[in-house]
């Protein structure tokens, strides 16, 4: 059984703005959900709906085996913590996270007993006295959670709760939420729109655009197997490169801009499929982290990579690796909104510049600025998608 089934689950505003549509999903027990996508994809208007804070258009919400479209907030056992958390600056870090205890007039030993255990969970127990102002913002952002936790809530609900904390905490507590997710056990949906966050720390994620389900399950299967080109370009950082190209005759080529790639037949025998876009324009796909440059001596049982040539335009050195842009005269394909503004990516400095490819290198690579370079990748890392519906073409 599912703590949390979203069926369906419709928003339309009364504007008549349809949010979210038909949205289905299922959070297990314990699981870590987390809910990415562009901004106003409509990630907080279904968080929403959950909570019971904005009406449910259509479509059912099951808690359990109870379906909870019309109950409210407050029986819901739906603890949210938000981006915006506000904390009581005049009352201690304990009678913060005890203080919806002390509504319920839950007895004062039982509220003593329950703030100290959810202080230990969190880290907090040395600054139960002190006054939120005297705290980090991590650890005012943990106890924002301790008032969640401590009521003992069936689901979880995080809308970007580490949005507000500067790049370096967020990336410590992001380890954090994950291990006191982990160790409460409790459903948990957790909304961001950085993909960095999605891919750390969810047991699974949903994708999210327009207001639709696009793609749900592991990280890594999200990663290594996207639905369509926009999850594709989403997920991951720097973004996969993706070009437009036309397949040869019998799928047995490719032509990318001005250059032709022969394919190996194992593309083909991988994909069958392929050859009804034979003679037609597809969209191809390959993640930084494929290309290599082309060594000297490529050898002919080399034969599964394919190589193509680009203009280096800026090289990035981030330390443990290079980020080399390149251009060709291929054309880059976009989705509205596939880049997700995450500040993973401006704090190491990348820069995505439309138009460009990016390899991810080794930092001692031989490679500058202005140079021709010839790229070469294994082609079981290519990925090939629909022009049209920009569906992935797996089979
Ligand atoms: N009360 C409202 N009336 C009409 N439209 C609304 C209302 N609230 C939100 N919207 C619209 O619904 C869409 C989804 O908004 P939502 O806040 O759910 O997006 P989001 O995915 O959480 O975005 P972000 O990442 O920026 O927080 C947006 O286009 C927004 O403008
Ligand atoms: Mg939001």
């Amino acid at each position: 059984m599912c703590p949390v089934t979203l069926e369906k689950l419709t928003k339309v505003y009364p504007n008549g703005y349809e949010a979210v549509h038909e949205f289905d999903l299922e959070v297990a027990d314990g699981e870590f959900m987390v809910l990415v996508g562009p901004s106003g994809c409509g990630k907080t208007t279904a968080m929403r709906m959950v909570a019971g804070l904005e009406q449910i258009s259509s479509g059912t919400l099951r808690i359990g085996d109870r379906i909870m479209n019309d109950v409210s907030p407050r029986d819901r056992d739906i603890a949210m913590v938000f981006q915006n958390y506000a904390l009581y600056p005049h009352m201690t870090v304990g009678e913060n996270i005890g203080f919806a205890l002390k509504m319920k007039h839950t007895p004062k030993q039982e509220i003593v007993n329950k703030v100290r255990d959810t202080a230990e969970i969190l880290g907090l127990t040395e600054w139960i006295d002190r006054k939120p102002g005297q705290l980090s913002g991590g650890q005012r952002q943990r106890v924002a959670m301790g008032r969640a936790i401590v009521r003992e809530p069936k689901v979880f609900l995080m809308d970007e709760p580490l949005s507000n904390l500067d790049a370096k905490l967020r990336v410590q507590m992001r380890a954090e939420v994950a291990r006191i997710q982990r160790r409460l056990g409790v459903a948990t949906i957790y909304v961001t729109h950085d993909q960095v966050e999605a891919m750390t720390m969810g047991d699974r994620v949903a994708v999210m655009r327009a207001g639709v389900l696009l793609q749900c399950d592991k990280p890594q299967r999200i990663y290594d197997s996207p639905v369509n080109i926009f999850v594709a370009g989403f997920m991951g950082s720097p973004s996969m490169n993706l070009f437009e190209a036309s397949l040869g005759e019998g799928a047995r080529s490719l032509r990318l801009g001005s250059q032709e790639i022969v394919l190996p037949a194992s593309v083909l025998a991988a994909r069958p499929s392929l050859v009804k876009y034979a003679n037609n324009e597809i969209v191809i796909g390959v993640r930084p982290e494929s290309l290599a440059m082309a060594g000297p001596k490529r050898s002919a049982s080399g034969n599964e990579t394919v190589q193509f040539e680009g203009d280096v335009d800026l090289i990035e050195a981030l330390g443990s690796e290079i980020l080399v842009h390149f251009s060709t005269d291929a054309h880059r394909v976009e989705a509205e909104g596939m880049y997700s503004d995450d500040a993973e990516g401006l704090e190491a400095g990348s820069i995505t510049r439309p138009g460009d490819g990016v390899a991810r290198m080794a930092p001692d690579t031989q490679v500058t600025i202005g140079s021709r370079i010839k790229l070469q990748m294994n082609t079981k890392r290519l990925y090939f998608f629909d022009a049209v519906t920009g569906l992935s073409i797996e089979e």
